[in-house]
This record gives C-alpha cells, structure tokens and sequence, in this order.
C-alpha cells in the first residue's frame, strides 16, 4: 500500500507539473480525432481485461495514454464551465473519505461521516444566514440539488396549495406554474419535467439587460397566470448564473413569493461561494428569504468533485418528502423500543435524499474549511472577482474587446474580440463576429495557452470566462487578452 501510495502520487505530481501546469487544455485534437487515437484501429472501447495486470504498467498507461489529455483545471488561465482547480487539501479528504469508504446513508454505514455532514451542513447553513431549523444534505452536484428542491416544493408546498392531503401526482400537476428566467440552469426544466409536470409548467420570465431576473416582472406574470385560472406555485431563481455570473433580485423575488404564497428555491450552485467574503457576500444577499437553496462545493469553494448541497429553511421538509419508505434492512430510527443502537432521533441522511448510498463528501470540505477558515477561503473568492473586474476593465479600456454587462456581477466575464476595433467590427456580415468568436475560443485552446468556453446571450456568441481559479494572478488576465489578440491579428 505505500509502495502504491508513493508511485500513484508521483504519477500524479508528474502530470501536474508535466502537463496541466503547462497546458489549460491537454490534446486539442477535435471528438472525432481524439477518440480514434484513443481507441486505435477498432474505433471503439476494447474489452474488458481478462488476465491481471501489475499496477506499474496501468500507472504507465496513466501517463502515457491518459495524463496528456485532460481538460487541465490546475492551468492557472483555465477559465471553463466552473472547474477549480481543487485545493490540496480537499483533495486530501477525498483520498481519506475513499480509504474509510463509508456509506452516508443509513446512520450506521457511516456513524461519523453522517455527524461530519451534518456539521458541514450546520456551516453552509450559517453561511448564507439560515435560522437554527434549517438543515439540508449534500448532493452529487447542482443538477440533484436542483431537482430535490424542485421536489420539495411539489410534494410538500404544492400539496398544500391543493389541500391534497396528499403529495401532488397525475392530473393534480396540470395547470399549476413555476417561473424562472432566461438564465436559469436547464437542470430546473428538466426536474419539473422529471417531476410530472407538463412541459407549460415553466414560465421563462425575461431578464434585464444585466441578466437578472426583477421580482415585478415575475408579478406580473403571477397575475396573468391567476386571472388565466392557473396556480402559481414556484419561483426558481439563480444567485450566480452559469452563463453570466447574473444574481437574480432575490429579495423582491422573496417579497413576491411572500405575498403570493409561492415557495422560492434559489439555485447558488456557484454564487454560494460568494458569502464566505466579507467583503463580497451582499453580492448575493438575501438566500435567507428563500425555502430551498442550492450550493455547489465543487464549484467556488474549490473542491475536489463531486460535492453539491441542498440546504432548506425549515429541514423537516426534507424528511417528509423523501422519507417515506423504510427499507426492512435499515432498521435505524425505525425501532418502537430505542436503544442505544436506534434512536428514534437518529440521523439518516437517505431519508433526506433522492439518493441512497452516498460517498463521505464532507470530509474534505470540513478539512479545507477548518484549513483555510472562512476567512482563508474568502480571500480567494475575492481574488476571482478582482481578477473579473480587470478583465472586464481591460475590455472597456480597449477598442477591440468589448464585455457584457460591463461590470460583471461575480466572477464571470462574458467578453468578445472585435476585429479592426468596434466600428469596424459592428459593420461586419451578419454571424461574421459570432463565428470569429468560435474560432478565438478554438484557436486558444489549440495553443493550450488558456481555454474558455463560448455561449449565447441575446442571441449573439460571446467568450466566457468563468474564473473560479486559485492560481490565476493578474498577469494571466493581461496575458490571455494578449494571447487573444495575437491568435486573432495571425488571422483565426
Ligand atoms: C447555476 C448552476 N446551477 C446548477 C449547476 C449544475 O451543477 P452540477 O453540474 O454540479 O450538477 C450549474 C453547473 O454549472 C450551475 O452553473
């Protein structure tokens, strides 16, 4: 075991220092290059090993097929889809969490791990100022996290806006409404669609210039949706969009779901980690007001994946939604007659969850957090928002790149390159400045010099870069509008 300890941890720290130190994006090749070279001559997975291998020759392997083509999160100009590079430490509990291999669903596959949850909960709760009932569990990402908050307020707020008696199913979901913006994360369509809903159910409320969705506008709607006969029942919003960085107004969000009755659910997967700033955290004030909120760990708090959360102002939400059936061989909590073994009280977190069997997530979020404090980690969230901020002051400095909105919320910066300056570059052919766009964002990831990602925002392509990044210093922010500027005067 220390043999295999000693020689996985250099093959490790040879393809950090080797190869994601010194490129944002291994193997540029295009899908269909790169999986052919990975496959070889049969196009296609081999099958499975029958003889055993020793482990020398599949750390090898490691190096010479797998290591030179990973998307490199420790490249400190990798901007993509919210992939931090993860802190040493969490990436240290995670190795801990898969030596004990503890199951955090029944409280006695994981008697510890279930009371580290729980203490990690309490302080994510605290963070974003949920009152002494709150609780919440932590999920594989947003995606679930999104989906079980979605399913808190079918089965428990709806139910009671139907005065079922029951959780809402079948024909009881038609006619009923949840609103969002044009920002919100797919993954709350594809709940309500996973739900039952009917496709109608979401209501896409516009956003503003800034990408933010106002509590009037969702009013309104309201409104319109009561005189038509419907039944609100649900506001998704965001704090720290995917595309944008965009924060909903949660507080007139709150106000509207207080006087209508609605149940608000606000997605900060990747805003969340705006509150362990001091300085920053009003950014995305307010989370207090909402019945469910979604934080994502492997996002700004910059954990090793996979680590999501859902958190719920009033916790027994949680147990009433998804604790209802109690397997024969889970007999904890269960008991008429408690002993020391089965407390009535006891806390299993698969009677909070969609899912069963999950992994000790919290460790190394405990472990990072009690090594960086709060404080600690506040730092280099705010480091990320200055970095946003000189490259979208960068942008509006020059004649040739231009970023939307000017001032970015958070710590994403949608920015485009505008070829001859912006007179000249607005004159151009329709779809000319999209596609010049796409093929900046190409032509940087083939240098390997940094890698983004490209999006749509009122139907026009930007460059994104969405910097959830320890590493990157200010030189990085100079250096990869230089590298833009270059690839593009060499003729992209
Ligand atoms: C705002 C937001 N919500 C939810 C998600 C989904 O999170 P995950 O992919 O971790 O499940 C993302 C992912 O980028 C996100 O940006």
């Amino acid at each position: 075991m220390e043999r295999l300890g000693a020689d996985t941890w250099a093959t490790a720290l040879d393809f950090l220092y080797d190869q994601a130190a010194e490129r944002a994006m291994g193997d540029p090749l295009p899908y269909p290059a790169l999986r052919a070279s990975f496959f070889g001559s049969t196009g296609g997975p081999a099958p499975a090993p029958v003889s055993p291998t020793p482990i020398a020759a599949i750390l090898e392997e490691f190096r010479e097929r797998l290591a030179g083509g990973q998307m490199n999160a420790q490249h400190p100009r990798q901007f993509g889809y919210f992939t931090p590079p993860p802190l040493p430490v969490s990436m240290m509990g995670e190795l801990l969490a898969q030596m004990t291999n503890q199951g955090v669903d029944v409280w006695h596959a994981g008697p510890l791990a279930t009371f580290v949850e729980e203490e990690v909960v309490r302080w994510l709760c605290d963070l974003i100022e949920f009152g002494p009932s709150a609780f919440g569990l932590l999920t594989s990402g947003g995606v679930m996290a999104n989906f079980m908050g979605m399913a808190l307020a079918r089965d428990g707020h709806l139910g009671r806006i139907l005065d079922a008696g029951r959780p809402p199913r079948g024909a009881m979901l038609e006619g009923v409404r949840v609103y969002a913006s044009d920002q919100t994360h797919f993954s709350i369509a594809r709940a309500l669609d996973l739900l039952g809903f009917p496709p109608e159910t979401l209501v896409v409320v516009p956003s503003d210039d800034r990408f933010r969705l106002h509590g009037a506008e969702v009013a309104r709607a309201v409104a319109r949706d009561r005189a038509a006969g419907c039944t609100p029942f649900a506001i998704a919003a965001v704090a720290g969009s995917t595309n944008t960085g965009s924060v909903d107004r949660i507080g007139e969000l709150a106000d509207v779901a207080e006087a209508e009755g609605l149940w608000l659910h606000v997605d900060a997967a990747y805003g969340g980690g705006a509150r362990l700033s001091i300085r920053d955290r009003d950014r995305v004030a307010d989370l207090d007001r909402a019945d469910s909120v979604t934080v994502d760990p492997h996002k700004w708090f910059f954990q090793a994946y996979d680590i999501g959360g859902l958190l719920v102002r009033d916790g027994t939400h949680l147990v009433q939604t998804f604790g209802g059936r109690a397997p024969e061989y889970y007999r904890g909590g269960e008991t008429v007659e408690p002993d020391a073994h089965e407390a009535t009280d006891q806390l299993n977190f698969y009677k909070l969850s969609f899912e069963g069997t999950r992994r000790w997530r919290a460790l190394k979020l405990w472990m990072s957090w009690k090594h960086l404090g709060t404080e600690g980690f506040g730092r280099l969230v705010e480091a990320n928002d200055d970095l946003a901020a000189q490259l979208a002051r960068r942008c509006a400095q020059s004649d040739d790149f231009e970023a939307i909105p000017e001032i970015p919320e958070l710590s994403v910066v949608c920015f485009r390159h505008l070829p001859g300056g912006l007179e000249a570059a607005y004159a151009l052919p329709p779809g000319e400045l999209d596609s010049h766009q796409d093929r900046l964002q190409r032509a940087l990831e083939v240098s390997g010099d940094g890698w983004l990602t490209t999006t749509q925002l009122r139907g026009a392509t930007w460059l994104r870069a969405g910097i959830v990044n320890y590493l990157t210093t200010e030189a990085d922010i100079e250096r990869l509008l230089a590298t833009l500027r270059r690839l593009a005067t060499d003729g992209v």
